[in-house]
């Protein structure tokens, strides 16, 4: 049966140019049984004209808290629809909805409604950046809105960075991901994130350049998916849902050992972050001097955190991952047998590649298999990356059993 099929979905368009996207997206929901109504801000209407929502929906838009209903239209649509999907959300909106504002139809509705509210931002990359926007972004974040997005890429102003509203495919597929039934309820998901930080003396570490963006986005879509998730995040400016477990580290040594403290209960270890592999014993009490024209500090190995859980806790799907400037294929492939582990998830990193980009494209190897996937933001990597661990999942209880 469609997952879709009688889905009462409201969709929210604010005034953001990709507004133009949002028919092929009514138009891909109802093919999939969805009821769509829509809502427009005063200003969306200069992007999307009413008539064109209302052919493909085939049911009526509204725009106006007095707009025709036995009773009040924000609560009576506020009440109706499963899910509130606002796509794109202006900068404007999401400011808006931050401060609980309910000066229009879609804004009041949201504060009136019980159903989750998702929100797929839109903006210029710079507003988007900005530190107004994301604080907001935070906030919603906190309060239950689900953030969908934004990929990044050239932008319609010709700038190019974040703020790209998610394509109506990917919306899609998120919606999806959101109805469909909890594939990862009841499993115990351990993710590490970020970059970790080896200090050389009191105000220098050596790091790598790791964001934290895919663990994090792994961690939301393993909850999504129904999980109970534990992050162990190194350091980084990310933020993520209340209902996720998340650990603090810097060191190397300290992720290994929150790791370690959270495996006896585990399903599913994956393993995202850049851990340093090199740290130095003797860190420095005071700051290093400028003097000699060359210093030389001697490394040692850090613990392997993925091929220890592997030794210890053999059952656990342990799944790796391997950032690679060169020879990618080859060195997944490698790793894959020296981790021994079950997938390794693989990519491209070099200056503009991959760490800081809010997209990936990935393969994926296991013993049996090479699946690429796809260009996309890290959101929507991270969904199809869950639904393959689980089938993973699936299969080596299934060989255990055998
Ligand atoms: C051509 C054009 C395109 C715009 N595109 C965006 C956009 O993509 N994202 C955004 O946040 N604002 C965009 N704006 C600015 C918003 O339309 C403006 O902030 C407006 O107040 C948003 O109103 P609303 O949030 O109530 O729909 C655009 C404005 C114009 C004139």
């Amino acid at each position: 049966m469609n997952i879709l099929k009688n889905k009462k979905i409201l969709l929210g368009i604010t005034g953001g140019i990709a507004a133009y996207k949002c028919p092929e997206l009514i138009r891909l929901l109802t093919q999939q049984g969805a009821i769509v109504r829509t809502v427009l801000t005063a200003c969306a209407k200069n992007f999307v004209t009413i008539p064109t929502l209302q052919t493909l929906s085939n049911q009526p838009v509204y725009e106006s808290v007095w707009d025709g209903m036995d009773s009040m239209a924000h609560i009576e649509l506020s009440r109706w629809a499963d899910i509130v999907l606002i796509a794109p959300t202006t900068a404007n909106f999401i400011a808006l909805l931050s401060h609980g504002f309910a000066n229009d139809l879609l804004s009041t509705l949201c504060l009136a409604t019980t159903s989750p509210i998702v929100i797929a931002p839109s903006m210029n990359q710079q507003m988007y950046l900005n530190n107004l926007t994301q604080s907001n972004l935070i906030k919603l974040k906190n309060n239950r809105f689900l953030i969908w997005g934004p990929g990044d890429g050239i932008q319609a102003c010709g700038e190019t960075g974040p703020g790209r509203m998610l394509e109506p495919e990917e919306l899609l597929e998120n919606i999806h991901q959101f109805f469909a039934p909890k594939i990862m309820q009841n499993k115990n998901i351990v993710i590490t994130a970020g970059p970790t930080q080896e200090p050389l003396d009191p105000v220098r570490y050596l790091s790598n350049y790791s964001s934290g963006k895919m663990g994090y986005a792994l961690a939301e879509a393993a909850f999504t998916a129904g999980a109970n998730v534990t992050l162990i995040s190194g350091p980084t400016d990310l933020t993520i849902s209340n209902e996720i477990k998340k650990v603090e580290v810097l060191t190397a040594e300290e992720m290994h050992r929150a790791v370690f403290n959270h495996l006896d209960d585990c399903d599913i270890f994956i393993s995202a972050a850049a851990v340093c592999d090199y740290k130095t014993d003797n860190v420095a009490t005071s700051k290093i001097k400028k003097t000699d024209k060359t210093i030389t500090i001697t490394l040692t190995q850090n613990p392997d955190i993925l091929k220890e859980a592997a030794n210890y806790y053999p059952k656990i799907i342990r799944i790796g991952f391997a950032a690679e400037t060169h020879n990618l294929l080859e060195n997944a492939y490698k790793k894959l047998e020296d981790k021994n582990c079950h997938m390794i998830i693989a990519n491209e990193v070099g200056k503009d590649k991959g760490f800081h980009s809010n997209d990936n494209q990935v393969s994926v190897i296991t013993r049996n298999n090479n699946v690429h996937l796809k260009k996309a933001a890290k959101t929507e990597i991270a969904i199809q990356l869950i639904r393959l661990i689980h089938e993973t999942f699936l299969r080596e209880h299934s060989l255990a059993k055998c």
